[in-house]
């Protein structure tokens, strides 16, 4: 059994960063002057992160305690659902004071941005996510299994997939958003350890062929659940980082 969880404590402990202190300033002027396509491809991006970033936060603590057989392992997932939810913050400031998204808390802000999201991208993080969590908390589920959705597909090809989108149009926009880039990077690069430390769940578990395919397949399915905001060659790209990482876990049909 392939062990080592402490590097990945380690690494999110040397990573820290704080949401309050980007500086968005440039960005809530940058906004206003935004064409329409990509205010919309924008806002769309921002509206599916705040969706996952929160789900993903919320779900974190049924993984958590179904490792509760290996200390590490839990400490991993707690430093994991700090990132999350430290993310679902910097997302919810962006809503709120560069994009002036009413409401009173991040519920009502996320349910003023749900009609620029597809039905697709909410049912993976609010109705898969949560029904296999729930299988967690009742031992229906294997930890495996569950992180297989979670790190290799919604994290591993979704987000990373918005994530590398939302990268790419900012540095295409005529204006400087140098905020939200400066927080998308800090995001991304705490989704590289959650993904390698989700890869390392699933290489030290004993998957059979079936179970990867199963990861290998859905997860080329999801990427495309966030409809026309993402290049169909950014999702190509994506799915193929993700049929690389599955191989180098232990994926043996090709
Ligand atoms: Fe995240
Ligand atoms: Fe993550």
């Amino acid at each position: 059994m392939i062990t080592g969880y402490g590097h990945f404590a380690q690494l999110a402990e040397s990573l820290q960063w704080d949401e309050t202190t980007i500086d968005l300033s440039t960005d809530i002027e940058s906004w206003t002057e935004l064409e329409d396509t990509e205010y919309d491809q924008i806002l769309g991006l921002i509206a599916g992160f705040c969706i996952g970033e929160t789900s993903v936060a919320t779900h974190l603590t049924s993984f958590r305690a179904a490792a509760s057989t290996d200390d590490m392992m839990a400490e991993v997932f707690a430093a994991q659902a700090r990132d999350e939810a430290r993310h679902a913050r910097f997302f919810d400031r962006v809503v709120r004071e560069v994009c002036g998204v009413p409401g009173e808390n991040l519920t009502e802000r996320v349910d003023a941005l749900r009609d620029r999201i597809s039905t697709e991208l909410v049912e993976l993080f609010e109705e898969r996510l949560p029904a296999i969590a729930r299988g967690l908390a009742d031992s229906d589920e294997e930890l495996t299994t569950a992180v297989g959705l979670y790190h290799m597909i919604l994290e591993g090809v979704v987000l990373t997939a918005g994530q590398h989108a939302l990268l790419d149009a900012l540095e295409k926009l005529s204006v400087p958003m140098p905020g939200m880039r400066k927080g998308m990077e800090l995001v991304l690069r705490d989704e590289r350890w959650h993904i390698g430390f989700g890869s390392r769940v699933i290489q030290s578990a004993d998957l059979v062929d079936n179970d990867l395919e199963k990861i290998l397949n859905e997860g080329s399915k999801a990427a495309w659940a966030w409809g026309d905001l993402i290049s169909s060659k950014d999702i190509e790209k994506v799915d193929q980082l993700h049929k690389r990482r599955l191989k180098s876990v232990g994926i043996k049909f090709w």
